[in-house]
C-alpha cells in the first residue's frame, strides 16, 4: 500500500552493514542473471569442500527434479564446528537458557566438537551408518544440538519431532520413514509444566517395528521405565566408550539427504519434507548471513524450537555454520512472566532478536512495563517468521522492543524452502509494517492468477510461486516424489507454488496475504484441517467434521471445528471435552479447537464436496457474506448454522 509508513535505514545501521541499497540491486541483479555463477561463487565463499563439484545445478519443474553442486563432497559438522577451531575455538557456540531464569550453560565451538565426537562415536557404535534414519525427540536443551550434528557427521538422515507431539504423531513419522534409532528425555520442562517424553515414546515405538535402541537424555531427576535390550542412559552410553573414538566425518555428496522435517499438507498425513546435504546448507548460512546482517561479536537469540524448520535453520546450522554464537531457550515467553525474552536480552546481551508474531501480540498485551523493565541496548536488530504479521504488533515490536531504534526483518519462508526467501535487508531497504519487502538473492517469485497467467507490473494481488530452484529447496517428499510433484509443481506447470496468497505494490513490495489452500496457520504453527477433521472423528462421537481458521488476535487464526454428532451423542460439555481430548491426543494441544459447534448438517454441493467457503465466512462473522447458497445439496443447512453460530457467540459475550 502506498500508504502505509515507511521506516527507512538508520544511519546507525548502515555505518556497519553488509550491503547496501545499490550493492542490493547489483547482487540480486546479478544473482537472476546468472544463477550459476552466483551460487558457485557462494558455495565456494562460504562452505569448505572436500571435493569441489563439477556442475552447478541441473533443474526440471516439470519433473520436479533438482539437483546442485554435483560432483561436491562435503560434511556439515565439519563446516559446522572442525573449520572454526582454529579461529574460533574458544568462542561461545552456544549459550543456553533453560526453564528457570538464569539457569544457563554456554558451550564453546571447542567443546562442542567435542561433544559432537563423543556421540558420533556413540552412534556408530550402536551400528547408526550413512543414510540410517534417526529419530530426535529432544527438549531444546545443548544434547539436542550435539545430536543433530552428529547425525550429520556420520551422514545420518536426522528426523526431529517437536517434543509437544503426541505419542502418535511421534509413532507416524518414526514409521514413516523407518528411523532405527529414537534419541529422547525422560521428561522435558516448559514452563510449570513437565512433558513426560519418555512414556510417550514407549507408547510410540510399541509401534515402530524398526526401532532397535532408545537413548534417553537425563534432563531431570525423574525416574523413567527402560527396557535393558533396548533402552540406555545417554550419560551412561557415553562413558562407557571410555575414550575410544570413532569420529571421523562422513564425505557427503551434495545431493545425499541431510533430514526429513515432516510439515502438514492439505490433504492427508503430513508430509516428510526432505533437504540434503550441500544446498541446504549453503543456504541456510548465505541466508543467515546477510539476512540478519551478521557480525562476528553478534549474540543470535531465534526463540524457535529445533523441532521446526525455522530451529534447524536459525538455531543451529545457519549461525553455526557462519561461526556465530546462538541462544536456545528451553522455555516458554510468558514464564515465569511475560518478561523472560528480554530479561534473557538483558543477561546474555542479545543482539539479534527473532521470533513470531504470536509471540509478539501475546506479550504486547501484557504491557509495556514487562518490556522497559530490562535493558534492550545490546538489540541492534529484530526479526519475525510464520506469519503474516499485522501492522500494529509490528509498530509495537518497533517502538517499544527496538527502542525505535532496530530495523525488522519480517521473512516469508516456509518448511520446504530451507530458509528466507522474502525479506528486507537491513542496511539495503526501508521498511513497511506487514511487508516481506522484497525477494533474497536468486529467489524469483512471481504472482499468478487463479488460472496460472502471471500478473505483471505492481499493484496486484494472486498466488506467490518461484519460477526457478534456489539451493535451499526440499528436493522430495521422503518416500513419494510424485506427492512432491503433485503438491508443488502441478497446480501451475513449471512454477513452484507456495501455497501462500500474495500482493505486490505500488513499490514491487511483496505482502503475504496467508495460506489459499486448506492449511491453517495457528500460532505460526502449520496444520493441515484434513488432519485436524480426521482427528475429531476418531473421538468416536463425531460422524463427520469440517474445520475452518477463524480470526485470533494472539494466534493469528484459530481453529473452529463444525461437527454432525453421531446420533447416540449428545452436544454436550461431556462430549466437547472428548473431542478435544482425542485432538491432543492424536496430533497435540497445538490442533486444540477454539470452537465447536455442532451442527445438524454441513453445506454440501449437490456431489457431496463439503462448501469450506461457506463455512470460512461464518466462522468469520461474516453472515452476510456466504453468498449464493441455491445450489447446495440442502441450502437450509446454512440459516441453521449461522444462527447457531450467532446464538453461541452472543452467550460467550
Ligand atoms: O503461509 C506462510 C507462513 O507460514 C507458512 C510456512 O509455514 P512453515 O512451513 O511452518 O514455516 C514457518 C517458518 C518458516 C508459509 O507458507 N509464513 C511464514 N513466514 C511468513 C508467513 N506468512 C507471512 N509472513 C511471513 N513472514
Amino acid at each position: 500500500m502506498s500508504h502505509s509508513p515507511v521506516f527507512n535505514v538508520s544511519p546507525e545501521t548502515l555505518s556497519r552493514t553488509r550491503v547496501n541499497a545499490s550493492q542490493y540491486a547489483q547482487m540480486y541483479a546479478r544473482s537472476l542473471s546468472n544463477p550459476e555463477a552466483f551460487w558457485a561463487e557462494q558455495a565456494q565463499e562460504l562452505l569448505e569442500w572436500r571435493a569441489p563439484f563439477h556442475k552447478t545445478l541441473d533443474w526440471n519443474f516439470h519433473t520436479a527434479d533438482v539437483r546442485w553442486f554435483e560432483g561436491g563432497k562435503l560434511n556439515v559438522s565439519e563446516n559446522c564446528l572442525d573449520r572454526h577451531l582454529a579461529t574460533r575455538g574458544d568462542k561461545i557456540a552456544l549459550i543456553w537458557e533453560g526453564n528457570e531464569p538464569g539457569d544457563t550453560r554456554s558451550i564453546t565451538y571447542r567443546e562442542l566438537h567435542r561433544a559432537v565426537c563423543e556421540t558420533t562415536t556413540l552412534l556408530r557404535s550402536l551400528g547408526v551408518k550413512k543414510g540410517d534414519r534417526v529419530a530426535i525427540y529432544l527438549p531444546m536443551i545443548i544434547e539436542a544440538a550435539v545430536c543433530m550434528l552428529a547425525c550429520t557427521r556420520i551422514g545420518a538422515v536426522h528426523t526431529v519431532v517437536f517434543a509437544g507431539f503426541s505419542a502418535e504423531a511421534l509413532r507416524d513419522r518414526i514409521n514413516d520413514c523407518g528411523c532405527s534409532l529414537l534419541i529422547t528425555a525422560n521428561e522435558g520442562l516448559r514452563g510449570s509444566k513437565t512433558i513426560p517424553l519418555k512414556a510417550t515414546a514407549d507408547v510410540a515405538v510399541e509401534e515402530c517395528p524398526s526401532i532397535r535402541n532408545v537413548l534417553v537424555v537425563q534432563r531431570t531427576d525423574a525416574p523413567c521405565d527402560m527396557r535393558p535390550d533396548r533402552d540406555m542412559w545417554y550419560h551412561q552410553a557415553l562413558a562407557g566408550l571410555s575414550g575410544a573414538d570413532d569420529s571421523t566425518p562422513e564425505p557427503m555428496d551434495s545431493e545425499d539427504p541431510m533430514f526429513i522435517l515432516y510439515t502438514s499438507g492439505s490433504t492427508g498425513k503430513p508430509k516428510g519434507v526432505l533437504h540434503t546435504t550441500a544446498g541446504y546448507l549453503l543456504y541456510a548460512t548465505h541466508t543467515f548471513r546477510y539476512v540478519f546482517d551478521l557480525q562476528e561479536d553478534d549474540v543470535h537469540f531465534c526463540t524457535a524450537d529445533i523441532g521446526w524448520i525455522t530451529g534447524h535453520s536459525y538455531v543451529l546450522y545457519g549461525p553455526l555454520s557462519n561461526g556465530a554464537t546462538s541462544l536456545m531457550f528451553e522455555s516458554v515467553p510468558t514464564y515465569p512472566d511475560a518478561g523472560r525474552y528480554w530479561d534473557i536480552v538483558e543477561r546474555h546481551k542479545a543482539t539479534i532478536v527473532y521470533t513470531a508474531p504470536t509471540a509478539i501480540r501475546a506479550l504486547a498485551k501484557e504491557g509495556d512495563e514487562y518490556v522497559t523493565r530490562y535493558c534492550r541496548d545490546s538489540i541492534r536488530l529484530l526479526g519475525t517468521v510464520g506469519e503474516p504479521i499485522n501492522p500494529d504488533a509490528w509498530l509495537w515490536y518497533h517502538s517499544v522492543v527496538g527502542e525505535g531504534r532496530c530495523p525488522i526483518v519480517d521473512t516469508w519462508w516456509q518448511t520446504e524452502t530451507g530458509g528466507v526467501m522474502i525479506s528486507p535487508l537491513p542496511g539495503a531497504i526501508p521498511t513497511k509494517p506487514g511487508s516481506a519487502t522484497r525477494p533474497l538473492f536468486g529467489v524469483q517469485p512471481l504472482i499468478v492468477d487463479e488460472q496460472g497467467k502471471e500478473l505483471l507490473g505492481n499493484g496486484v494481488t494472486g498466488r506467490l510461486c518461484i519460477r526457478f530452484p534456489w539451493p535451499g529447496m526440499m528436493r522430495t517428499v521422503y518416500g513419494d516424489h510424485e506427492r512432491f510433484r503433485q503438491t508443488y509443481f502441478s497446480t501451475f506447470p513449471g512454477l513452484y507454488f507456495t501455497g501462500d496468497g500474495c500482493r505486490r505494490d505500488e513499490d514491487g513490495y511483496y505482502w503475504i496475504t496467508g495460506r489459499v489452500d486448506d492449511v491453517l496457520n495457528v500460532a505460526g504453527h502449520r496444520l493441515g484441517t484434513a488432519e485436524v477433521e480426521s482427528a475429531i472423528v476418531r473421538s468416536g462421537a463425531v460422524a463427520e467434521a469440517a474445520v475452518v481458521g477463524v480470526p485470533h488476535d494472539v494466534k493469528g487464526q484459530g481453529i473452529a471445528a463444525f461437527c454432525v454428532l453421531h446420533a447416540d451423542f449428545s452436544p454436550t460439555n461431556d462430549t466437547r471435552t472428548k473431542i478435544l481430548a482425542t485432538v491432543r491426543e492424536v496430533i497435540s494441544a497445538i490442533a486444540t479447537p477454539d470452537h465447536i459447534w455442532f451442527v445438524a448438517g454441513l453445506p454440501k454441493t449437490r456431489s457431496g464436496k463439503i462448501m469450506r467457503r461457506i463455512l470460512r465466512k461464518i466462522g468469520e462473522g461474516e453472515y452476510s457474506a456466504v453468498g449464493d447458497v441455491s445450489t447446495l445439496a440442502e441450502p437450509g443447512v446454512v440459516a441453521e448454522i449461522v444462527q447457531l453460530v450467532e446464538t453461541s457467540r452472543a452467550t460467550k459475550k
